[in-house]
C-alpha cells in the first residue's frame, strides 16, 4: 500500500512534488501532469522535499513521478528565457548532498532532464516498461546537468556517445544491461524502491565519482565518427561527442564545462528553431473546436490495392496492432501484393528490426481477398488504387455497399478533389482522405484531409489513427496536392524555371541540400519517376495557360525514356557500379535546346541565390494556401515540409526561417520569384502570414 501523505513545507510548490515517510525513508512524488515536466515548481520542490527529508533525519528516499512517468523531461518552455534558481544541476547537487542514499523509481518515460535528475541519483530502480533516453540533441543543444559526464561513468563512452548522439530512447532492459539502472521492479515500484533501500547496505554512490569503465579508445573513435555523420555535423553533436569523450577528467570541470556549452546551445538558432518546431508538431494534430472524443473506435480495417502505397499502409497498421484485410483488383494481383508485405516483413526480421514473433504476430493479422464481402467486419477502409477519378468512384460505391453505416472510407488520393469523389455517395459525412508518403510505413508525416462533407467524428477518427500509427498527422482541406504536395510542386517548378534560365541541375541539388535539404528535387524526381508527373501535365495540357512560361525539358526526359532511377536515367545519368548520380552531357544538351527554344539567353546564379528563390516559392505558396483556408495554421506548414520533404529540422521550417529573416531581403527574394515565374504568378500574403506566426523568440 502506498500511502502518500503530502505535507508541504512552507518553501514547497503545493502540488508539484509531494513529501512524505514511510517509515525512515523519505518519498518524493513528483506530480506535474500531465507529463511531470521538470518546471521551476517542480525543481523548487524536489529540493525543498530532500530539505525536508533531511530535517526529519530520514535514512534514504525515493524520488518518483505520479500519473504516467516519472519525468518526460525538463518544461522547455523555459528553456528560451534566463533559467531560474535552482537550476537542475542545484537540485542534483542536494541530492548528492545529502547524508543518505536516494533512489530514482522510474516507470513510464525518463528523458532528457529527468534522466538526467535520474542519474544525479545514487541508484535507479526503473518498471520493465521504463523507456530512458536523453533527447536533448534533437532540440539543438545537449544534455546540460550532468547527462554527458554521469552517463559514460555508467555505460562506458562508446555507448553513451551513441545514446546521446542518436537522441535514442531504449528499454529499461536495456538499460539495465548497459549499467544505467542497478535493477528492474517486479510489482509495485515503489514497494520495489524501498525494498532495495531496506535490504540495503547502500552507501551513497554518485555516478559522476565512478570510475570510467575501461574501454577501447577505437570502439569510441567509431562511436563518434557514425554519430558525427548521422548527425550531419551539426555543432551541437560535435560538443556533445567532446564531452562524453572526456568525460573521464576531472569531474567538476567537466560539468561546468557541459553547462557552459549548454547554456549557450539552448540559446542558439538551432535550439530556437527546433523548439518552435516541437510545439508546432504537437499542435498540428488538433482542431480548433473539434470533439476528439467523438472519434470512432478503430481496431479492423481495410486496405483496396496493393501497390507501393497499400503494402506500405498494410504494414503501417499491423504495426500499430490493428488487423487488416487487403483487397487487390484479381487473385493474381493479391498474391503479388501479399507476397511483397511477407518478403518486407522477413526483410524488417533479418535486419533486426522485428522479431521473428512480431513478425508471424502481424502476418497472422494479416487477410487477403478480392471480395468486398470480406470487409464487413472493418471499421475504418483505406483505398490506395490508381490514381484515377473514375477507378476511385466506383471503389467508394462498392465500398459503401459492403461496409456497416458507421465504417470510415479513407482515400489516399495525391491529387484528386475528394468533395467530387464522393458526389456518388449516400453517406459522404463518412469519408476523409488519409494521404501517407511513399513508404508509408516509414514516413512520418500524413495529411488528413478534411473535405466539404467529412463529418467532426470521422476528421477525429482520423487524427486518432495518425496517432496510433505514430504518424504526424497535418490536416488540410481539399485543394490540388493538399497541403504538401501543392508547395512540393511550386518548388520545383521554381527549380525547373532556374535550370531554363541557366542553372545546371546539379548547381540547384547542390544548392538546396548545402541548404540542409536531405535531397535535391531533381535527384528526388529521379528517385520517384519522372513519368507520374508527365502523365498529370499531358492531362492539363489543354487547360495550361498559354501565355505561362512552360518549361519543357521534363517532358523531353520522358520522351527521351529518361524516366528516373528506374530507367538507369533521368536528370542524371546512373553509372552502373555504384549507381551514383553523375551529370549527363546528353541532358544538358536537351537543356541547350529547351533554352534556345524558349529564346532565353542563359545566366549563372550562386548558390545562395538559388537557394532564397527554391524557399521564396516555398513561401509564396504557402502564403496562397493559408490564404484559401488549405491549411489551418502556418506553423502546420513547416510541420509537412519537415517531416515529409526532407526540410531541414534546424531551421525550423519554410515559413519559420522565412519570419526569422530579414524583411527587405525576403521582399527582394519575392519581386525575383514574381519575374521569374512571369504571367499568372499569384503573390500570397507572405507579411500578413509572417507576422501571425508565433517563432518563440522575442525582440
Ligand atoms: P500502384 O499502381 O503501385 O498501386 C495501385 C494498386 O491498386 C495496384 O496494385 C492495383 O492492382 C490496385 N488496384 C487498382 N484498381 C483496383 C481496384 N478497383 N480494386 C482493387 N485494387 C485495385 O499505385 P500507388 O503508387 O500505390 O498509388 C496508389 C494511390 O496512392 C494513388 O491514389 C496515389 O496517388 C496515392 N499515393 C501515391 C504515393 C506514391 O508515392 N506512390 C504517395 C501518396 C499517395
Amino acid at each position: 500500500m502506498n500511502t502518500h501523505v503530502t505535507q508541504d513545507t512552507p518553501e514547497a510548490s503545493p502540488g508539484t512534488v509531494g513529501f512524505a515517510m514511510q517509515g525512515d525513508i523519505a518519498v518524493l512524488t513528483i506530480d506535474n501532469p500531465p507529463v511531470n515536466a521538470g518546471s521551476h515548481a517542480v525543481r523548487r520542490g524536489i529540493t525543498d522535499g530532500i530539505a525536508a527529508a533531511c530535517e526529519a533525519g530520514a535514512a534514504g528516499a525515493v524520488l518518483m513521478g505520479a500519473g504516467r512517468c516519472f519525468v518526460a523531461g525538463s518544461d522547455l518552455r523555459e528553456f528560451g528565457k534566463p533559467l531560474a534558481w535552482p537550476e537542475l544541476p542545484d537540485v542534483i547537487a542536494a541530492i548528492e548532498d545529502a547524508p543518505f542514499p536516494v533512489v530514482a523509481a522510474l516507470h513510464g518515460v525518463a528523458l532528457g532532464g529527468g534522466l538526467e535528475l535520474s542519474l544525479g541519483c545514487d541508484y535507479r530502480i526503473a518498471a520493465p516498461d521504463a523507456r530512458l533516453g536523453l533527447p536533448e540533441v534533437s532540440l539543438g543543444f545537449i544534455p546540460g546537468a550532468g547527462g554527458t559526464q554521469r552517463m559514460p561513468r555508467l555505460t562506458g563512452r562508446a555507448s553513451a556517445i551513441d545514446l546521446i548522439c542518436r537522441a535514442a530512447r531504449i528499454p529499461a532492459t536495456e538499460a539495465l544491461t548497459l549499467g544505467l539502472v542497478d535493477g528492474l521492479a517486479e510489482g509495485d515500484l515503489l514497494a520495489a524502491a524501498l525494498a532495495f533501500l531496506r535490504e540495503g547496505p547502500r552507501p551513497k554512490r554518485l555516478a559522476r565519482t565512478l570510475p570510467p569503465p575501461p574501454e577501447d579508445e577505437a570502439a569510441i573513435d567509431a562511436a563518434a565518427r557514425t554519430a558525427l555523420k548521422r548527425g550531419k555535423g551539426r555543432p551541437n553533436i560535435a560538443e556533445a561527442i567532446r564531452l562524453v569523450r572526456a568525460s573521464d577528467g576531472d569531474a567538476g570541470t567537466m560539468l561546468a564545462d557541459e553547462r557552459a556549452v549548454f547554456q549557450r546551445l539552448r540559446l542558439s538558432d538551432d535550439a530556437f528553431a527546433l523548439r518552435y518546431l516541437f510545439f508546432a508538431e504537437r499542435t498540428a494534430g488538433s482542431v480548433d473546436g473539434l470533439d476528439m472524443t467523438a472519434a470512432l473506435r478503430v481496431s479492423a480495417a481495410g486496405v483496396i490495392g496493393g501497390g507501393t502505397m497499400g503494402q506500405g499502409i498494410v504494414r503501417a497498421l499491423l504495426a500499430a496492432g490493428l488487423s487488416v484485410v487487403l483487397i487487390e483488383r484479381d487473385e493474381a494481383a493479391l498474391a503479388t501484393a501479399l507476397s511483397g508485405i511477407d518478403a518486407s516483413l522477413g526483410a524488417q526480421v533479418a535486419r533486426g528490426r522485428l522479431s521473428a514473433s512480431g513478425a508471424e504476430q502481424r502476418r497472422a493479422a494479416l487477410s487477403g481477398a478480392v471480395d468486398y464481402g470480406a470487409l464487413s467486419g472493418c471499421d475504418l477502409v483505406i483505398e490506395a488504387v490508381f490514381e484515377e477519378m473514375s477507378v476511385k468512384q466506383d471503389v467508394l460505391a462498392r465500398l459503401e455497399a459492403a461496409l456497416p453505416a458507421e465504417a470510415i472510407i479513407a482515400t489516399n488520393t495525391s491529387y484528386l478533389d475528394i468533395d467530387e469523389m464522393v458526389q456518388g455517395l449516400s453517406h459522404p459525412e463518412r469519408v476523409l482522405g488519409l494521404h501517407f508518403f511513399s513508404p508509408a510505413d516509414v514516413m512520418k508525416l500524413l495529411e488528413v484531409v478534411r473535405a466539404a462533407r467529412t463529418s467532426d467524428a470521422v476528421l477525429a477518427s482520423g487524427l486518432k489513427l495518425a496517432g496510433r500509427l505514430g504518424k504526424q498527422p497535418v490536416v488540410a482541406r481539399v485543394g490540388e496536392g493538399f497541403v504538401g504536395n501543392r508547395i512540393y510542386a511550386a518548388y520545383r517548378r521554381r527549380a525547373e524555371l532556374l535550370v531554363l534560365d541557366g542553372a545546371a541541375p546539379e548547381e540547384v541539388d547542390a544548392a538546396a541540400t548545402g541548404f540542409g535539404f536531405a535531397m535535391g528535387p531533381f535527384a528526388v524526381s529521379d528517385m520517384s519517376g519522372l513519368d507520374i508527373a508527365w502523365a498529370m501535365r499531358k492531362r492539363q495540357a489543354a487547360s495550361r495557360d498559354p501565355q505561362a512560361r512552360y518549361v519543357t525539358i521534363p517532358d523531353r526526359l520522358c520522351e527521351a525514356g529518361r524516366l528516373g532511377r528506374k530507367t538507369g536515367k533521368g536528370w542524371y545519368a546512373y553509372g552502373s557500379g555504384s549507381g551514383a548520380a553523375e551529370p549527363d552531357p546528353e541532358v544538358a544538351a536537351l537543356i541547350d535546346a529547351a533554352r534556345a527554344e524558349a529564346g532565353v539567353s542563359p545566366q549563372s546564379f550562386d548558390a545562395g541565390t538559388i537557394q532564397r528563390q527554391l524557399l521564396a516559392a516555398i513561401v509564396n505558396e504557402a502564403a496562397c494556401l493559408l490564404d484559401e483556408g488549405i491549411a489551418q495554421r502556418a506553423s502546420d506548414v513547416d510541420v509537412a515540409l519537415a517531416n515529409g520533404y526532407g526540410f531541414p529540422r534546424w531551421r525550423g521550417g519554410p515559413l519559420y526561417w522565412a519570419a526569422t529573416e530579414g524583411r527587405a531581403e525576403l521582399e527582394a527574394d519575392l519581386k525575383a520569384l514574381a519575374a521569374a515565374v512571369g504571367h499568372g504568378f499569384r503573390a500570397g500574403p507572405v507579411a500578413e502570414v509572417l507576422a501571425g506566426l508565433d517563432t518563440g523568440r522575442e525582440g
